[in-house]
């Protein structure tokens, strides 16, 4: 059976463009068709400036936004990643394979350096080393498929490589993943700012909808949304980025196409009405369902509990099997 495996950085408030460039799709389709395994990456949102208390609150806040989204402990894995110690084990042994260059060549590597360097800030090693902690925790579950946004297609780049280096070094251990991605909004913009992605790390603002935004807020947030010059709508992410961003969302959450949706509407305000409702019915739900969960946390807690232990019992056999292979002498359990 095909092996599923991805994750959410719990770094601020998840958006609209985490759920439709890879969390809807986890629910919609993937649990149902694979052995999914789906992950809060808490170790990856120390690698930037952090509050303790903040961390755990957003895990908590995630790994709950998980199971509203409709994700079903009974039909894939849920839990959180530092609760499962062989994606740090495999994390140093991946840094064994990959070489410094191509760490330092990713791009979210150079951006989030540079973003650090200006604040006067000082850039953490963990941030060089984020991409193979990443390929760790693909390749420790045999991931056959990775589906994420088109942000990380790079990331899911380095984790083929170096499975396919440690492989060819050292015998066939890890299963070569590869990414799959949305047909629409694989890369879902800022509102305010089309040419940016839409990323819950960024400063709180109103280019930014969050799954937990209030039905009036969401409104508000498309209606203000930057347009492009000219008054016809078009799809064309170079001439009319702003315009094909909401022509993609409304795409992703009515089941239509952007392309042809775009014959539809005569003036930016009509496309603006409908976006904003699309957007406002398909986060209906996760609001409601999360609300509920909220009122439950002993529920939550228990899944992840479970969710871990059988994240370790399948991560394990490959993390032993990487060390053997790599040359270490294997530990003695009690
Ligand atoms: P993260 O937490 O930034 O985002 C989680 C998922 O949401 C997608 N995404 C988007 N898709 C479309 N439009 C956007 N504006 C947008 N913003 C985010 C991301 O592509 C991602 O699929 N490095 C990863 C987390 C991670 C991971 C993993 C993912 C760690 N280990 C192993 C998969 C497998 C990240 O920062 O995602």
């Amino acid at each position: 059976m095909t092996r599923v495996f991805s994750g959410i950085k719990p770094t601020g408030h998840l958006t609209l463009g985490n759920y439709l460039g890879a969390m809807r799709r986890w629910a919609a389709v993937d649990q149902h068709r694979a052995d999914s395994v789906f992950c809060v990456v808490d170790l990856h949102a120390l690698t930037v400036d952090h509050d303790p208390a903040r961390v755990r609150r957003l895990s908590r806040q995630a790994a709950t936004l998980l199971l509203a989204i409709g994700l079903d402990p009974k039909s894939c894995t849920v839990f959180v990643q530092s609760h499962v110690d062989e994606h740090a084990r495999l994390s140093y042994l991946l840094e064994c394979v990959a070489t410094d260059g191509e760490t330092r060549r990713m791009i979210q590597y150079r951006e989030k350096a540079a973003r650090e360097q200006r604040r006067g800030g000082s850039v953490r090693l963990s941030l060089l080393t984020y991409p193979v902690l990443m390929a760790a925790d693909i390749l420790a579950y045999g991931a056959d498929e990775v589906p994420v946004g088109d942000d990380q297609r790079p990331h899911v780049e380095l984790a083929r490589d170096l499975a396919v280096r440690f492989n060819q070094r050292y015998g066939h251990t890890f299963v070569v993943p590869r990414a799959t991605h949305p047909a629409v909004a694989a890369r879902v913009m800022n509102l305010q700012d089309p040419m940016s992605k839409m990323g819950k790390s960024d400063d709180v603002g109103p280019g930014i909808v969050y799954l937990l935004d209030e039905p009036d807020v969401v409104r508000k947030k498309v209606v203000r949304a930057v347009t492009d010059s000219g008054r016809d709508v078009v799809y064309d992410r170079e001439a009319r980025p702003g315009v094909t961003n909401l022509l993609e969302i409304l795409a992703a959450c009515s089941g239509g196409d952007p392309k042809s949706l775009a014959g539809a509407y005569e003036s930016y305000g009509a496309l603006k009405k409908d976006t904003a409702e699309a957007v406002v019915e398909v986060l209906r739900p996760v609001r409601e369902k999360h609300k509920e969960l909220c009122a439950d946390p002993g529920y939550v807690e228990g899944v992840l509990r479970e969710g871990a232990e059988r994240a370790r019992g399948m991560a394990r056999p490959t993390v032993d099997a990487a060390h053997q292979a790599i040359g270490l002498l294997p530990a003695v359990r009690a």
